[in-house]
């Protein structure tokens, strides 16, 4: 039995990686599965929360009551996102986004030419989509994730300070990608709170809770 802790609330979730394109046929991604971000989307649901899920190119059905939109690159992640923050209650960032986009996206497939001749790609940044909503004027309870593969506890408070949230879920990753189990730091202003290791959806229930504890009002 779950109690509907976000019964009335509008909750925007992103989830797993995105895919940049390098020309038509090619592009680069990263190992996200999108578990995480989707096992919250469901526990969220079932905590009574209206649940706009944007989702990456994962294999993971939606969960019962979600709604769903796919999308393929960061800058239509934000695009998404943009369009459904607005009178939304809590934003949660679960998504591993494309740090990098190529620069020039070919519009024919590259063309493998001499033996030694191999192409070169530049990149520019991608937007960051947790920081352009936490910047926002009426933002809404905005949550982010890292995966530090050392020193989690500095490095955690250090991000959620920076990136200017109230709750930062930090994980020891990239280990984590993939598997169905995970171990969870809590930052908040108030201090560190663990959830000691878990599977994806006891460990998103438990978020959720931590959540609707700390929403205003
Ligand atoms: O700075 P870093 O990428 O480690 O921050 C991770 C957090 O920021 C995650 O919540 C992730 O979903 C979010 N993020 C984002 N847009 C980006 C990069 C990260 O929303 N371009």
């Amino acid at each position: 039995f779950q109690p509907k802790v976000l019964r009335g609330k509008r909750i925007v979730i992103t989830a797993g990686p995105t895919f940049e394109p390098i020309d038509p046929v090619r592009g680069i991604t990263n190992r996200s599965s999108g578990k995480m971000g989707f096992a919250i989307a469901r526990a969220a649901r079932e905590a009574g929360a209206d649940v706009h899920l944007v989702a990456g190119p994962v294999a993971l059905p939606t969960p019962r009551g979600v709604l769903r939109t796919d999308v393929g690159t960061a800058q239509q992640m934000l695009d998404a996102v943009q369009s459904s923050v607005p009178g939304s209650d809590v934003f949660i960032a679960v998504a591993a986004v494309a740090d990098w986009r190529v620069d020039g996206v070919a519009d024919q497939k590259l063309k493998k030419t001499g033996d030694s001749d191999v192409p070169s790609l530049s990149f520019v940044q991608n937007p960051d989509i947790l920081a352009t909503v936490a910047r926002l004027p009426n933002r809404p309870y905005c949550v982010g994730f890292a995966a530090e593969s050392e020193q989690l506890e500095s490095f955690g408070e250090a991000k959620r300070q920076r990136k200017n949230i109230p709750l930062l879920a930090g994980n020891l990753g990239p280990s984590t990608f993939g598997q169905d189990d995970n171990e969870i730091i809590l930052f908040d202003a108030q201090g560190m709170t663990r959830l000691p290791r878990a599977d994806k959806l006891a460990l998103a229930r438990q978020l959720v809770a931590a959540i609707a504890a700390r929403l205003p009002g």
